[in-house]
């Protein structure tokens, strides 16, 4: 939620801000703020709504020339999106100006006493506390490192505050707490960011810090401390380079980066397989820090995410129960922890997280790891918190994501999820090397396999404009497909603004068939031929519909004649194992909700209520 920005160096600070917002918007979007150091005095500008707002205002009274500001792009939390609650703050005298992403959840305790000593706040924000804090501590002699280290003290929750004092003009100070922030070191300029794609343009040196530490940026130097002033070891954050580049954060000649990134799929399932297995088909997962020997032990897996990627956990039970035979459960990582499971050190926790920031499942592998169970992060962000508390991570190489709407997020999940299951089976030996081998084949002739699904892309834009005044979709499978059949209904949901549901199709019967009338749109996500019993199921389940009066949106294989006559309308998949079917059934679903809600005029990218990292529980 929220993306932050500082910046100290030459260039003018106001741009480079607000072109790190820019790139910041998709963490939230509700309001935009920025604050510059300028003649010892703070010039701030705020505006409720998009980015443009704020641009649209700086336009029209510009800021000052200034080396030193921050910069926020909001997701409310506390207080409804307004001008006035738009970060940053200010403290009591204008000296301090703070932005924050996270909760400060003992706020309301700390605003208590700072009105009982005589303080006004302004907005309805946990973050003016900090403002007013912070600037207590400067107007009493400390210096903003020392007070930014004395409030962090004081504070409960999940926090980055970046905040400036105009008495230091040079000095940008930050800390974090279960929330992200990395450092961009560029030659004489130095950068704060939520994520590195703020400042990917100036440099791809970053520095990811640490659990509860202070960082105080200035032109030339970098200074690292715990809450409790202490200089940081060194071996408590880490410098890192950036192994993609600006043109990866760019939208590349496309409408949305929701669509760039569709079509990068064929790219991210080449780049997250790479490496991973031999020429003869054997897995090598050299990034895995859990031994095979614990590997071997491991007598239950968990599954853990929200959202796309709890249904990417759904697909990866069925794959990996069949292939190594130990039991899953999927959960959802807001509610694993509150239901006390069974967990053992034999136990393996699998966290699947695009942003690896996601705080439900951070929470989630926290509980995990306090009942000692091993921890094994799915994530494509290199150096977030996720991957970092886990005791292992397999990365997804999907590059950045930027459009809200998960894509090849998702798709790389599957892939990382399918490795770990082949990789589990090698391990154990529940699988022979070359049954092994060949579905590693095809899982190489995913990215052609997709590629083909997007060349075709037209045909599903076609559909989508055709049903673009449709109010409600529903989506069946079975097995893998009903995950996805999830999958295309959330896509809907968040893009579109529509009625959409997804359901196993064998559940229909008892309950939702009611919801069929005439006309409404019902994609069915058939099963390959392979596993006939479920085929034919899939196939009772359409007419079903149909007989209802349902337009029905058939997904069926090359070659499955016997679908044709009862789909309205049919999409060719390419043929692939039961267990890989999702990778190529989610892309026309994806094609279509990025097409109808482009139609219906809306914000592929930034759908109305969301953000792209959800940091708060
Ligand atoms: O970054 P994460 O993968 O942890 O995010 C989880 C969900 O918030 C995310 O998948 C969300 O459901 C997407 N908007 C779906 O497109």
């Amino acid at each position: 939620m929220c993306g932050i920005v500082g910046y100290v160096g030459p260039q003018q600070a106001e741009g480079v801000v607000v072109e790190g917002l820019r790139r910041m918007e998709y963490r939230g979007y509700d309001s935009a703020g920025i604050a510059l150091v300028h003649d010892g005095a703070i010039a701030a500008r705020k505006r409720a709504g998009k980015l443009a707002n704020l641009e649209k205002a700086l336009a029209e009274d510009p800021l000052p020339r200034a080396c030193t500001g921050i910069g926020h792009t909001r997701w409310a939390t506390h207080g409804a999106p307004t001008d006035r609650n738009a970060h940053p703050h200010l403290g009591a005298g204008h000296r301090v100006a703070v932005v924050h992403n996270g909760i400060i959840e003992n706020f309301a305790a700390l605003r208590a006493g700072l009105e009982r000593d005589g303080h006004e706040l302004e907005s309805e924000t946990d973050t003016e506390v900090a403002a007013h804090l912070l600037e207590s501590a400067v107007q009493s002699g400390a210096t903003l490192t020392e007070a930014m280290q004395q409030v962090c003290r004081r504070l409960e929750g999940a926090f980055t505050l970046v905040a400036l004092d105009c008495h230091d003009p040079d000095r940008v100070v930050a800390a974090r707490r279960s929330s992200p922030l990395v450092v961009g070191v560029g030659d004489g300029e130095t950068f704060l960011a939520s994520d590195v794609s703020a400042f990917i343009a100036h440099t791809r040196d970053a520095l990811e810090l640490g659990q509860d530490q202070v960082v105080t940026i200035s032109r030339d130097a970098v200074e690292v401390s715990d809450f409790d002033g202490r200089p940081a070891r060194a071996d408590s954050y880490r410098a890192y380079h950036v192994d993609w580049d600006l043109s990866a954060a760019e939208k590349g000649g496309y409408d949305w980066f929701m669509r760039k990134e569709i079509h990068e799929q064929p790219a991210a399932i080449t780049d997250s397989m790479l490496g991973r297995h031999d020429a003869e088909g054997a897995l090598q997962l050299d990034e895995l820090r859990i031994t095979e020997g614990e590997l071997r032990a491991v007598d239950k897996i968990i599954l853990v995410g929200c959202g796309t990627a709890n249904y990417a956990s759904m697909v990866a039970k069925y794959a990996i129960e069949h292939w190594t035979r130990i039991p899953c459960e999927v959960e959802l990582a807001h509610e694993f922890r509150y239901r006390d499971p069974i967990l053992t050190r034999d136990t393996l926790v699998v966290a699947i997280s695009q942003s690896g920031e996601t705080a439900d499942t951070l929470m989630a592998i926290r509980h995990a790891r306090q009942q000692r169970s091993k921890v094994l992060a799915i994530c494509n962000t290199n150096g977030s918190t996720i991957p970092r508390e886990s005791d292992a991570v397999i990365y997804t190489h999907a590059g950045p994501e930027i459009g809200v709407a998960s894509t090849k997020g998702f798709m790389t999940q599957l892939v990382a999820c399918y490795l770990l299951g082949l990789y589990l089976a090698q391990v154990r030996g529940t699988k022979y090397g070359d049954e092994i081998a060949q579905i590693v084949r095809e899982l190489d002739r995913m990215p052609a396999h997709v590629q083909r699904l997007l060349d075709a892309a037209d045909e599903v834009n076609a559909l989508a404009e055709e049903l673009s005044g449709t109010r409600s979709v529903l989506f069946l499978g079975r097995h893998t497909g009903f995950p996805i059949a999830l999958e295309g209904a959330l896509k809907l949901k968040e893009l579109a603004y529509i009625h959409a549901e997804g359901f196993a199709a064998g559940e229909l019967k008892h309950g939702p068939i009611a919801l069929v009338e005439d006309r409404l749109p019902v994609f069915c996500v058939v099963p390959p031929r392979g596993r006939d019993q479920l085929h034919d199921k899939m196939v009772s389940g359409i007419q079903e519909v149909r007989a209802r009066g349902a337009r029905t949106i058939v997904l069926a294989e090359e070659g499955d004649d016997e679908v044709t006559r009862y789909a309205d309308d049919l999409i060719r998949l390419p043929v692939v194992p039961t267990l890989l079917q999702p990778m190529v059934a989610v892309v026309p679903l994806q094609l279509f909700a990025c097409e109808l809600a482009s139609r219906k005029g809306h914000d592929v990218d930034q759908p109305r209520n969301l953000a792209k990292s959800v940091t708060v529980e």
